[in-house]
């Protein structure tokens, strides 16, 4: 199976072209192929990655046909809102009532969704989540892989395994022909239509070098880059969008200023959005977020980072647990539940009907049925982990992370079954 469907070009309008998929039309910008009406095309991102040719299309649409149907009424029969619980709290009902029409909620009312503890209410909260999230989005799931090429970095990130003052870490970096390598598994034994590359922060790794690498994945590969490479220069951010990356992952890790020099002795907040504005700047596809139950955060913080999220324009959002680190200096603290990380979720879903949300492997990490239960409480992206088995154990960021040790078949069977299980599509129609 693969990961996406093909689109039949409908119309174009300089580079932004309406795509159509078994009579849905989505848009789509074009920055690489000549396209006319007729031609057929996959989509990530809300970009075009691939043309393709009609024949292998047509006979790529039959095999999808009958599933996409099929998939669309399991998850419209499991999204199916009904309250049985009409004696729960009046002001919580109002709110719920009120995000089922799309309508935003504000900062008080998703503090209070955030720190129920009644199981009702709670179970009221995930089903509403994703019959938003069915509204709005309908089933496709992005389903990206993760390609962590570097655990080299300056920072001093006090949560973080791989900071720079852990020197009992072993050090890895894998040169542009081992990535290639990686991607073109990825990409031709594997179908994977995103790939996200990501490392620490490793000046040793040129951003020549970098662009170099870029390019030559764009013109070997049709597969939509995601960059995860922390803070470099202007300059670099600018040519590597020309090369051929649309999209970033990039966390503004806490929106709390004093909690983020707290966290972060080298850098600022400031410094961290001065990035998310020059990437919506140049034209990124965003996919930002912060961490969820850092030492000495509230549950309003949380809150303040969702709405600071929606208010940066993320494209996708990114939030997941903070898990203790044992070589850190934050390793005597505890980590949230799974239960306080998917209430959250939830409520960034009722706070945003309509970005895309990653089940992040940390949120797996602490409980492996957290995927299915995020998805079914308002997620609806997940990442796998390409990272070759080597070198996987040493991008140490947290503990005990989920599939380091799940091969990449074994990875991308499990997704699909449960996908399937729940009426998804693995697939990114775009916008
Ligand atoms: N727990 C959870 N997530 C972590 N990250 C780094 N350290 C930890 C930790 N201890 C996350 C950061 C970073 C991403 C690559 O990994 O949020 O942005």
């Amino acid at each position: 199976m693969c990961y996406a469907i093909p689109g039949n070009v409908k119309s174009i309008a300089g580079n932004l072209i309406t795509v159509d998929y078994f009579g849905e039309k989505r848009k789509a910008r074009n920055d690489f192929y000549d396209l006319r009406v007729g031609d057929y095309v996959y989509a990530q991102g809300g970009f075009v990655v691939q043309k393709i040719d009609e024949t292998d299309a047509v006979e790529i649409l039959d095999t999808w046909k009958e599933l996409f149907f099929e998939l669309k009424k399991t998850d419209a029969k499991l999204s199916k809102l009904y309250n049985d619980k009409p004696n729960l709290d009046k002001g919580f009902l109002k709110i719920i009532d009120r995000a089922t029409y799309g309508k935003s909620i504000a900062h008080e009312e998703a503090l209070r969704l955030l720190l129920s503890e009644d199981p009702d209410e709670i179970e009221v909260l995930h089903k509403t989540a994703n019959f938003i999230r069915q509204k709005f989005l309908d089933n496709s799931c992005c389903v990206h892989g993760i390609i962590e090429f570097s655990n080299m970095c300056v920072c001093q990130c006090t949560y973080c395994g791989i900071n720079s003052e852990n020197h009992t870490l072993k050090r890895f970096s894998l040169n542009t022909g081992e990535i290639l390598e990686v991607v073109e598994d990825a990409v031709k034994r594997f179908g994977f239509k995103g790939i996200v590359l990501q490392s620490g922060e490793d000046p040793s790794y040129r951003s020549e070098e970098l662009l170099d690498l870029i390019k030559k994945i764009r013109e070997n590969y049709p597969v939509f880059i995601f960059l995860s490479v922390g803070e470099r220069e202007e300059e670099f951010y600018r040519k590597a969008f020309d090369a051929g990356a649309k999209a970033v992952l990039f966390r503004f890790e806490t929106s709390d200023s004093n909690l983020y020099s707290k966290l972060h002795p080298h850098s600022s907040l400031k410094e961290r959005i001065r990035y998310l504005e020059l990437f919506k700047d140049i034209g990124y596809i965003i996919a930002g977020g912060s961490l969820i139950g850092l030492p000495g955060q509230k549950a309003e913080s949380v809150i303040d980072d969702f709405m600071f999220a929606k208010e940066l324009g993320c494209d996708m959002y990114s939030f997941g647990p903070f898990i203790p680190h044992p070589d850190t200096p934050l390793y005597s603290h505890n980590r949230p539940d799974a239960e306080y990380v998917l209430k959250a979720i939830s409520v960034l879903r009722l706070i945003d009907p309509y970005g895309k949300i990653l089940v992040t492997t940390a949120l797996e990490s602490i409980n492996p049925q957290a995927r299915r239960q995020a998805l079914m409480g308002g997620a609806n992206s997940i990442m796998l982990n390409l990272t070759p088995k080597d070198y996987v154990g040493l991008y140490d960021i947290y503990p005990d992370r989920a599939t380091v040790d799940v091969s990449v078949e074994n990875q991308i069977a499990d997704a699909l079954q449960l996908l399937k299980n729940i009426g998804r599509a693995p697939t990114d129609l775009g916008i």
